[in-house]
């Protein structure tokens, strides 16, 4: 055994079937990719599919490896090659062809070869609890499960933009319940926020970026009942809300321009009128859905409806206070999450109307704050006091403290529902109009 063994409390086979179910996930996530098409790159800023299958098996290996009783590493090449994805952000776009990479049969040999070598260590370490540097080994795996997690729902925004015909999968069907209703907004007195996990607290896992806890105190102020919907954003693109610069910063403006973006990456205009790119199928506009838009697109809209993006602490003391001064684990209460609470954790595709789960609503009666659209907040991601990278990781959140990183809260309906914590913190860059968030609006 290599590594240094370290007292911990004993691995759970609870840990060990759910990373076997987050496995059968993004197995069958990879399968609705039509073989011809693997080598792919449905978003021009990232690696093509091929990568990401091998990543999900490398970083686990990368990870455990010297943590459990393991075979010596026989593909250093492919550890290397498959460590790490890109960002957005830097700069230029990948150049690389299909041929550069390995075949998809090496990269299956590959992972099927992990899988078998991890799991006899893991299954060994049941017995005799080790640890990778200082960490125990219950708390790598949490990081190996919503690590591969969190890929299903990034590789979901990336398949979701392969063209349909390069998927299996059909069309959805979408139950048709939607209630009247009018966006209208909801006053919250000052009070208290608590942000963050404690470290001292209870044995329950977070990221490195939700440590510190701490509170805050939060002026009064109101914000909407509802996420925007995309029949209220239609309604600023009929103002030529893309054609004013003074509602964009310098840096969305930009983006806007060379882009030459004139509507959210979600829709297309076809036959005089617009369609929602669905996962499995395109359909006339929902225009009570969530839009789903970048950051700097939120913060257009919001300067031109005369208001502003939520701040992480603003939406933290929506979702999670109460009149009566106290605070709850989830916005409906301390219940863990269910399928009556909201769209989230793998239950469909696509979003929803965001008046869809009245039983998810907050104290203050906030709706579909958890699931159906990550939200785009005002705070630019960075650490909170007390912050200190995972030695085993040490970039995961500190190589994003660039202030090019908006926080995201809430979820979507590929968020997984351990990640629907309080705690847990997204970002992604200002300008990347891919994934499944949306946003709503506050104003004093
Ligand atoms: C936390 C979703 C922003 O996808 O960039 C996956 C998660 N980090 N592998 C990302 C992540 C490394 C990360 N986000
Ligand atoms: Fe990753």
């Amino acid at each position: 055994m290599r590594g240094t063994p370290i007292p911990t409390s004993d691995i759970s086979r609870d840990l060990l079937a759910r990373l076997d179910g987050a496995r059968a996930r993004t197995d069958q996530l990879f399968d609705t990719v039509k073989q011809a098409y693997l080598y792919e790159r449905p978003i021009p800023e990232r690696h093509r599919i091929i990568f990401y299958i091998g990543h999900l098996e490398a970083f686990d290996w990368n990870l455990l490896h010297e943590a459990v009783p393991t075979r010596a590493p026989w593909d250093p090449d492919f550890d290397r090659l498959f460590a790490f994805g890109i960002d957005p952000v830097d700069g230029g776009l990948p150049s690389d062809k299909p041929e550069d990479w390995p075949a998809v049969d090496a990269v299956r040999r590959y992972n099927a070869e992990v899988r078998e070598s991890l799991d006899s260590g893991l299954e060994l370490a049941t017995r005799a609890p080790n640890g990778n540097g200082n960490a125990p080994l219950d708390h790598l795996l949490h990081v190996a499960i919503e690590h591969r997690l969190m890929h299903e729902e990034t590789l979901c925004y990336m398949l979701h933009r392969l063209p349909l015909e390069q998927k299996h999968g059909k069309e959805q069907t979408r139950p048709s319940v939607a209630r009247a209703f009018r966006p209208e907004m909801i006053e919250i007195p000052a009070g208290r926020a608590t942000l963050g996990l404690s470290r001292g607290g209870t044995t329950r896992f977070g990221w490195d970026n939700e440590y510190e806890e701490h509170e805050v105190q939060v002026p009064a102020f109101r914000i909407d009942r509802y996420m925007v919907t995309n029949g209220e954003f239609l309604a600023f693109i009929e103002a030529s809300g893309y054609q004013q610069p003074a509602l964009w910063t310098a840096d969305g403006w930009r983006w806007r321009s060379d882009r030459n973006v004139s509507h959210p990456a979600f829709w297309k205009h076809e036959g005089g009128r617009w369609l929602w790119r669905g996962m499995f199928d395109d359909i006339p506009l929902p225009l009570d859905w969530p839009v789903y838009v970048s950051h700097a697109e939120a913060s257009a809209y919001a300067k031109w409806a005369g208001k502003s993006l939520p701040t992480e602490e603003q939406w933290h003391r929506a979702a999670y206070g109460t009149p009566e001064g106290g605070e709850r684990q989830f916005p409906w209460g301390d219940e863990p999450p269910s399928p009556s609470r909201g769209n989230f954790d793998f239950e469909r595709w696509d979003p929803v109307p965001v008046n869809a789960y009245p039983e998810g609503r907050s104290a203050f009666g906030v709706e579909g704050l958890l699931g159906n659209g990550w939200e785009w907040t005002a705070s630019v991601f960075g650490p909170f006091a007390g912050f200190k990278p995972f030695p085993f990781y040490p970039g995961y959140s500190a190589n994003f403290f660039d202030g090019k990183h908006f926080t995201m809260k809430g979820g979507s309906s590929r968020t997984a529902a351990c990640m629907l914590r309080r705690s847990f913190r997204n970002w992604f860059q200002a300008n990347y109009p891919y994934i499944y968030s949306g946003f709503r609006c506050v104003s004093v």
